[in-house]
């Protein structure tokens, strides 16, 4: 595990469904690892570093067959043969016939995937998942319909902490549809515990974002931070649901993949779907612009933040939640060291 920062025994999001068809493979950094992430034909996902043992060719840059109907991957430099299951070398086609070596005692390493809800997810761990993966809270029919991606240039962390900082929203986002110019009021957010993070109870939208307004009725909204990186704020108005969700990977060092998918169950929006896509993908730029920016200066310096006020408690949060989740080994298993807590800004 090279990324100090990255956090194992939790799920992290790998893909989008619709990156994998089948027969697909796909090499990503993740982890600063080279994954091989792949679809068989018959319908099933899987991930494998992408290295192969023999002599380090990216395995993605050979092809998925099968081998008595079992499907693998083949080295595109020497043909050995990784089963897409779980990474056994399942042919080593060079050896002779008399050659008693057996090619099963060589493997690349396999991870552990889930797929539900058009999205993929990787567990990162060394042994049996830890945890189970996660569960955002909708049936399984709903499926992405607005889908944004942004590889943005600076550390997880930071990137992390900007997914639960509600100060930089009036800076940062200025769309018109959501808040432009609209003064400032004092807000007060009561927070509670959750499994895994923390989330804000279901309460009306504020009044100054006028992307609500679209909605109708009287919707109630829940924002839910989780470990490792994952926000969900789910919009709910009786009869209708959204879902935002946001998702970080790290990817190199010193990067990360941040996903925003939006879900909902009502066809008056898939009419708006292109807008609420370019909606979408403004304000995510305008998270990845900000980040790249900071990264400007902490790629070169060791910078300490400053955290000032009730807007930066959920940053410090997310790294309290780190820390008690890194010391589980030792405290005998992970306790949520939070507390409900109202909190006091102005946006
Ligand atoms: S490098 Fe993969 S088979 Fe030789
Ligand atoms: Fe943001």
């Amino acid at each position: 595990m090279t990324n100090v920062q990255t956090l194992d025994g939790l799920w992290y999001l790998a893909a989008l469904s619709s990156d994998l068809k089948p027969g697909a493979m796909r090499r990503r950094i993740l982890f600063e690892e080279p994954i091989l992430l792949g679809r068989t034909k018959d319908g099933n996902v899987f991930a494998l570093r992408d290295v192969c043992p023999h002599r380090a060719a990216p395995l993605s840059g050979g092809r998925l067959c099968d081998i008595a109907g079992v499907a693998v991957v083949e080295c595109p430099y020497h043909a050995w043969a990784f089963r897409a299951s779980d990474g056994v070398c399942a042919s080593a086609p060079a050896l002779s016939s008399e050659d008693r070596r057996d090619p099963a005692s060589i493997k690349t390493r396999a991870y552990t995937l889930h797929e539900g809800n058009g999205l993929v997810w990787i567990y990162w761990g060394d042994d049996a998942p830890e945890t189970a993966p996660p569960d955002i809270g909708l049936p399984a029919t709903f499926r992405p319909k607005t889908v944004t991606v942004v590889d943005a240039e600076g550390p997880f962390d930071e990137a992390v902490i900007g997914l639960v900082d509600p100060a930089h929203t009036p800076t940062v986002h200025k769309q018109w549809w959501w808040r432009e110019g609209a003064p400032r009021h004092d807000k007060t957010k009561n927070f509670e515990p959750t499994a895994l993070g923390f989330k804000m109870t279901a309460h009306a939208p504020s009044s100054n974002t006028r992307i609500y307004k679209m909605i109708g009725g009287a919707p109630t909204t829940e924002i839910e931070f989780r470990l490792p990186a994952l926000r969900l704020e789910h919009i709910n108005n009786g009869r209708r649901r959204i879902l935002g969700l946001t998702a970080m990977t790290p990817t190199e060092a010193g990067a990360t993949r941040i996903v925003h998918v939006i879900f909902w169950d009502f066809a008056l929006l898939d009419f708006m779907r292109p807008i609420a896509q370019s909606m979408a993908d403004d304000f995510l730029a305008q998270d990845g612009a900000i980040l790249s920016l900071q990264n400007e200066n902490m790629k070169r310096l060791d910078h300490r933040p400053l955290y000032f006020g009730d807007a930066d408690e959920p940053a410090k949060w997310y790294l309290k939640l780190k820390r008690a989740w890194t010391a589980r080994a030792e405290t005998g298993g992970f306790n949520n060291p939070l507390a409900p807590a109202a909190l006091r800004w102005r946006t």
